[in-house]
Formats: structure tokens, C-alpha cells, sequence
């Protein structure tokens, strides 16, 4: 796909997408998101990417919205450019197969947003995470408010949502908001390394095990529970639950076909 603001490749079964405005930081603009939105929809439907990884380079993964995109919008203006943000951050935090932000510099504003989207998020040491939108007189638009108290805990995410104070990557471990924390030059390999991981597991399964952990979040726990089961009783349907549970008893590894 012939995008300009991001860099979509897939390799091996993983998709990635690749912030590419490095002059701007990495800056999210309207067109980047319009570009991201087409790539998830590729992403959603073709069954040979079983992993999606967001990266940006190394000063920025993504340093915000674009600040010159909204700086003169109106309230008007303000509610079309979240409703992209919002539709954007919603399909790939639904996205159906897991998804990593691979972070190193700048993770800030819409783009730490955009890594809370993610299930994962592998960071090198450099990583700066960060919602300093009010310090811009804004809040997040992007989810941040959210998603990140559901994540980490509120003290926490307070002080990064009403002080704007950016964490370090040392910090964001140990508050939960990066999953791991490696040496920038080991990123590339350590985050490889992961979705070859993710992709050994069966793919309905993962697909299930993230829908129910997702929906659940938003509801009761009894309704929760019952998406579980449901998935979980789904799984009986599927080859890969034969094979993954014959493979136990004759003790070898079992080879999942994501059927
Ligand atoms: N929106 C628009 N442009 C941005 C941007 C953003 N969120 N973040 C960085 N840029 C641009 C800068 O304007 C600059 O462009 P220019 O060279 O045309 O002036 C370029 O990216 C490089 O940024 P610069 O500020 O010179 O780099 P730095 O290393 O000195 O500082 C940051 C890095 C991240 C601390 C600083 O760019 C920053 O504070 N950015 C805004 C972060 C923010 O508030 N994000 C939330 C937005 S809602």
C-alpha cells in the first residue's frame, strides 16, 4: 500500500507499521490516521498477519497529535478530528490478533495513547512516556483518560494525566506501563522475539483469550464470565484445541494451524 505518513510492511506473518514523519517526531496527524485506518482494516482481514507491531524510530516512537493540526480548531473542528482519533484507537485496540508497541524516545500525548491501544508495550531504555495535554490547556483525546487508569494504578496515572509529568522507561516498569524494558540496540530483537512467541500460539485461541479479557473489562464480572465461557466452550469446535490437547498426552509439541 503506498501510504506517506507511515510505513506498513508485513514480514513472516507480522504486520508493522511504522510512524514516518521524523522531522515532526513523529507527530500524528489527520493523515497518518487516515492511512492507519485503511492498514488496520487490511490488517483485520488478511489472515496471514497474525501479529501487529506499531514502532516509530529511535528519538520518537510518536510525539503527540500534531499540535498544528488543532492549534486553531474550533469546538467543531475538535469533535471531527477525535471522532478519527477515537475510530482509529477503537479498531486497533479491537484488532483481533495481539498487537506490541515496540517503544523507544518519545511516547507521548496520542502517541502514548496509541501504545495503551496495544497489548503489549516493549520499550528501550530511552523510551519517555507521557500525556502532557494539560499542559496545552487539553486533555487526552485519544483514550488516555481511560485506558491508562484501567492499566496502571490512579495515583499514577494521575500524576501523568493532571500534572503532565513524562515517566522514563525505568519508571513505566515499574508502574506497568511497559511490559519489558531492553537496551535501544536490543529492541528491534527482543520485540521479534516476542511476536515469534505470540505466534506459536494458536490464533483462535489468542483471538478469544483477548476478546474476553478486553470485553470484560467494561462489564460486570458476571457478564464477563459469561463471555469466558462461551469462548472458552467455542474452542472445543476448533482443530487446534484437538491438536494442542493430543499433543499434551503424547507428549510432544503440538503444531497449531489456526483452525
Ligand atoms: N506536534 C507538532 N509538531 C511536533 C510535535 C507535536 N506534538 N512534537 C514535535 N514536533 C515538531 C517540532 O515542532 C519540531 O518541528 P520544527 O523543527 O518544524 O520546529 C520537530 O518536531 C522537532 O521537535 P523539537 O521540539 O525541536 O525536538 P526536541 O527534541 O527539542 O523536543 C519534545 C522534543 C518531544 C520534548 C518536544 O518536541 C515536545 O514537547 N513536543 C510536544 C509534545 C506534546 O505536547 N505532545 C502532546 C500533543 S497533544
Amino acid at each position: 500500500m503506498s501510504n506517506e505518513n507511515i510505513i506498513f510492511t508485513i514480514e513472516n506473518g507480522i504486520g508493522v507499521i511504522q510512524f514516518n514523519r521524523p522531522q515532526k517526531l513523529n507527530a500524528i496527524n489527520s493523515d497518518v490516521l487516515v492511512e492507519m485506518e485503511a492498514v488496520l482494516a487490511v490488517c483485520e482481514r488478511n489472515e496471514n498477519i497474525r501479529v501487529l507491531i506499531l514502532k516509530g524510530n529511535e528519538k520518537a516512537f510518536a510525539a503527540g497529535a500534531d499540535i498544528k493540526n488543532m492549534v486553531h480548531a474550533n469546538i467543531n473542528e475538535a469533535y471531527l478530528l477525535t471522532d478519527l482519533t477515537m475510530r482509529v484507537q477503537e479498531r486497533l485496540a479491537d484488532l483481533p490478533k495481539p498487537t506490541i508497541a515496540s517503544v523507544s524516545g518519545y511516547a507521548l500525548g496520542a502517541g502514548c495513547e496509541l501504545s495503551l491501544c496495544c497489548d503489549f508495550r516493549i520499550a528501550s531504555d530511552n523510551a519517555v512516556f507521557g500525556l502532557p495535554e494539560i499542559t496545552l490547556g487539553i486533555i487526552p483525546g485519544g483514550g488516555g483518560t481511560q485506558r491508562l487508569p484501567r492499566l496502571i494504578n490512579s495515583g499514577a496515572a494521575a500524576r501523568m494525566l493532571l500534572l503532565g509529568d513524562t515517566i522514563n522507561a525505568k519508571e513505566a516498569l515499574e508502574i506497568g506501563l511497559a511490559d519489558k524494558v531492553v537496551e535501544l540496540p536490543k529492541l528491534a530483537d527482543e520485540v521479534s522475539a516476542f511476536a515469534a512467541k505470540l505466534m506459536q500460539r494458536p490464533a483462535l485461541a489468542l483471538r478469544a483469550a483477548k476478546t474476553a479479557m478486553r470485553k470484560g473489562l467494561n462489564m460486570s464480572l458476571k457478564e464477563g464470565l459469561q463471555i469466558e465461557q462461551d469462548l472458552f466452550c467455542m474452542l472445543f469446535g476448533t482443530q487446534d484445541q484437538k491438536e494442542g490437547m493430543a499433543a499434551f498426552m503424547e507428549k510432544r509439541k503440538p503444531i497449531f494451524k489456526g483452525k
